[in-house]
């Protein structure tokens, strides 16, 4: 009997608060512009409802956050109580390894805590090494276009193994959005270390991928039982009409955004995590979607999209993990929807033969939305920054019980 995770997502940065890596040196040196940088960003029209926020300066420096790192046992109690048996979380590289060659055993002694704690609470642990922060030696001898990157990063992934060989855990995510990450930070240059250039963008990627390899390596061969994968941002692009053209282009996206990088990876994945969040119709031109329903950050709500994404991912016929699907909305308006119409979606996808094995809400807090900082709220629990309370989403019990109906299926599928 094949047991069926569900649970939600976080990552270091977003929660814990108290990091020291490039971003957080990045936020204190461009907070202040960043909300007239801000107005002039697609996005931006697109968030009326939290304008007030993205003005203010402050919206903008990670800080404190959700002072996870202290609270964690409090937020695994809560995920516990929200019917959840597996959590999502990263291990911050900057706290490991904040020298370059010298390893923090204090926090290697943390994220141990960290995940007995998930494993007392029944919660299985999905760890994520590297989701978009580097520590700042990394940073200063390049980041991702040194050439010895793969290799540093190996050296992380290693030492981290090795520490927690005796934990037995069983889930490891590599990498967290190569491509939204490098197109982001290389590409479009809105993220550190702010650089437009199409080559260092695939230089990137194709390092990227070479990295993977040598930490999937490195995992398996020190723990052989252990399943390792990367969590892939994969949209739906659905070409309207029978126009040719917008096939073309679908098929260009198809193959730069979703598959060009599980492509380089394929031998050496053991499932795919699947990060849904787009849809794109193409007419013409990307993005033309029509009767859009979206959330407080003008992301469309659809679904369905979902199904086409799977079915479009299990080529690679590996087992599929949900590793992030979430809505920011800060008045709980859609969230209960959102979550039942994409749990329906992935049943369908279930109900034709594809192999999917778990679900994780992004996110289980409120927390720090990269380049727009707090504004946007995505939390099954929403979190008061003054005074650090948790408060829970009435989302997050309609949750819990989409959980609680599926355990009771005969097959404790979902
Ligand atoms: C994903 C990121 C995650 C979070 C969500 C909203 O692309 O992986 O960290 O920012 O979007």
């Amino acid at each position: 009997m094949k047991k069926f995770f569900w649970g939600a997502s976080t990552s270091a940065h977003q929660v814990e608060g108290g990091n020291k890596n490039d971003w957080t040196e990045w936020e204190e040196k461009t907070a202040h512009e960043m909300p007239e940088r801000a107005k002039h960003r697609q996005w931006f029209k697109s968030m009326p409802n939290i304008y007030t926020f993205l003005k203010n300066h402050h919206n903008y420096v990670s800080g404190g956050a959700c002072d996870h790192y202290h609270h964690y046992e409090e937020d695994f109690n809560l995920a516990k109580s929200l019917g959840h048996n597996a959590h999502r979380f990263s291990i911050e590289w900057s706290r490991i390894e904040p020298r370059k060659g010298e390893f923090n055993e204090q926090e290697i002694e943390h994220y141990r805590n960290v995940i007995k704690a998930l494993q007392e609470r029944g919660l299985e642990p999905f760890v994520t090494l590297y989701h978009w922060t580097v520590p700042l030696w990394f940073r200063d001898e390049g980041g991702w276009l040194n050439r010895r990157s793969p290799k540093y990063f190996e050296r992380y992934v290693q030492k981290l193994t090795e520490s927690y060989k005796d934990l037995g855990i069983k889930f490891w995510i590599t990498i967290n959005e190569p491509e939204v990450y490098a197109g982001h930070s290389y590409l479009k240059g809105e993220w550190p270390p702010e650089i437009r250039s199409y080559r260092k963008y695939f230089k990137v990627m194709r390092r990227l991928a070479h990295t993977h390899v040598l930490a999937y390596r490195a995992i398996k061969s020190i723990n052989p039982n252990a399943e390792v994968g990367i969590a892939k941002n994969n949209i739906y692009f659905e070409a309207h009409g029978i126009n040719p053209w917008n096939k073309f282009l679908k098929w260009c996206a198809d193959y730069f955004w979703n598959y060009q990088f599980l492509n380089r990876i394929k031998g050496e994945q053991d499932f795919i995590g699947l990060n849904y969040y787009f849809h794109n119709r193409i007419n013409w031109s990307f993005g033309k979607n029509e009767n859009k329903k979206v959330s407080d950050m003008g992301w469309e709500i659809y679904p369905e999209g979902l199904y086409h994404v799977l079915c479009g991912i299990w080529r690679y016929k590996k087992p599929i993990y949900i590793t992030e699907n979430g809505v920011a909305d800060e008045e709980d308006k859609f969230r209960e929807e959102f979550i039942r119409e994409h749990v329906m979606a992935m049943r369908r996808a279930m109900s034709e033969g594809i192999d999917v094995r778990g679900y994780f809400y992004w996110s289980l807090l409120d927390n720090f939305e990269w380049d727009k900082g707090f504004a946007p709220r995505f939390g099954l629990v929403e979190i008061d920054y003054v005074t650090q309370d948790r408060r829970v989403r009435s989302s997050a019990e309609a949750y819990k019980n989409i959980i609680e109906e599926s355990l009771r299926l005969p097959e404790n599928s979902a």
